[in-house]
């Protein structure tokens, strides 16, 4: 079952997507050259305390992080540990915060200080098929529409998506239908309504799509040692535009949806 927001529901959370985004950006800008992923973990809890929120991961299936942070070849539900981000290191933050009753759920993949040319690219691609697919959330599309721009648009720059992994219905938990996958599946095909609230987050592999998941049962990374980014907005369906929760501010024009 899908549950649509009312403007009441929508009411708490709003502030609760303004929150993540909020936190996602300072986490973004703390990370630099010499520090660990504990420290990055650790500097989130601390943000998204001081917003009044909670952590919509830690305990999440016994999950044990406040946010996910996945370094390089590592896709997604990556555990903050001893490991020292490095000059030219891409790091995927993914921050989920619980704040009055609702989630938002956003993550966005950053250089640490500066990176190469291709991991450039992939960030850049991956950001832009995440544009895409949100230009498809209107009503009267189906989550296909959103799942073929992704696709599409990651494919025709010569990356792959990831199939594992997909995004979902979100509101006062984490996880609602429905799934949204990153490339076309004929089962994930529900009529788009407005009200509905989606986490869209393409996971994109310069090298082949396949992942596997580390010993520590949660740290996905790439089959191949390639490296991906994971970009990620909730995102609400209106009777117009859709409205980027996660995003408040307006969307700068190099990302405007062809
Ligand atoms: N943030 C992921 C998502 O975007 C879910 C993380 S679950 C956790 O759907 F347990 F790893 F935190
Ligand atoms: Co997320
Ligand atoms: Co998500």
């Amino acid at each position: 079952m899908i549950i649509l927001k009312s403007e009441r529901d929508l009411e708490a959370m709003r502030p609760a997507c303004v929150v993540a985004g909020a936190v996602l950006d300072e986490v973004a800008s703390f990370i630099q050259p010499g520090v660990t992923t504990r420290q990055v973990d650790e500097f989130a809890a601390a943000c998204i305390k001081r917003h009044g929120g909670k952590s919509a991961f830690l305990g999440y299936r016994k999950y044990p992080c406040h946010t996910c942070i996945s370094v390089n070849d590592e896709v997604v539900h990556g555990l903050a540990n001893e490991r020292v981000l490095r000059f030219g290191d891409i790091v995927s933050v993914d921050c989920g915060v619980l704040y009055k009753g609702f989630v938002g759920d956003t993550a966005r993949t950053v250089a640490v200080g500066g990176c190469g040319v291709s991991a450039q690219r992939l960030m850049d691609v991956t950001e832009q098929a995440l544009c895409e697919g949100i230009a498809q959330a209107v009503t009267g599309n189906r989550v296909t529409d959103i799942s073929r721009a992704i696709q599409n648009y990651v494919e025709r720059n010569g990356f792959n998506v990831v199939r594992e992994f997909v995004g979902h219905g979100v509101g006062r938990t984490m996880h609602e239908e429905p799934q949204v996958p990153n490339y076309v599946d004929a089962k994930c095909n529900q009529k788009l309504r407005a009200g509905m609230t989606l986490a869209i987050e393409p996971m994109v592999n310069v090298g082949q799509p396949g992942v596997k998941i580390l010993n520590d049962g949660w740290t996905v990374v790439t089959q191949d040692g390639s490296l991906s980014a994971h970009f990620e907005h909730t995102v609400l369906i209106t009777e117009g535009e859709p409205e980027i929760l996660t995003w408040p501010e307006q969307m700068p024009s190099r990302l405007k949806v062809s």
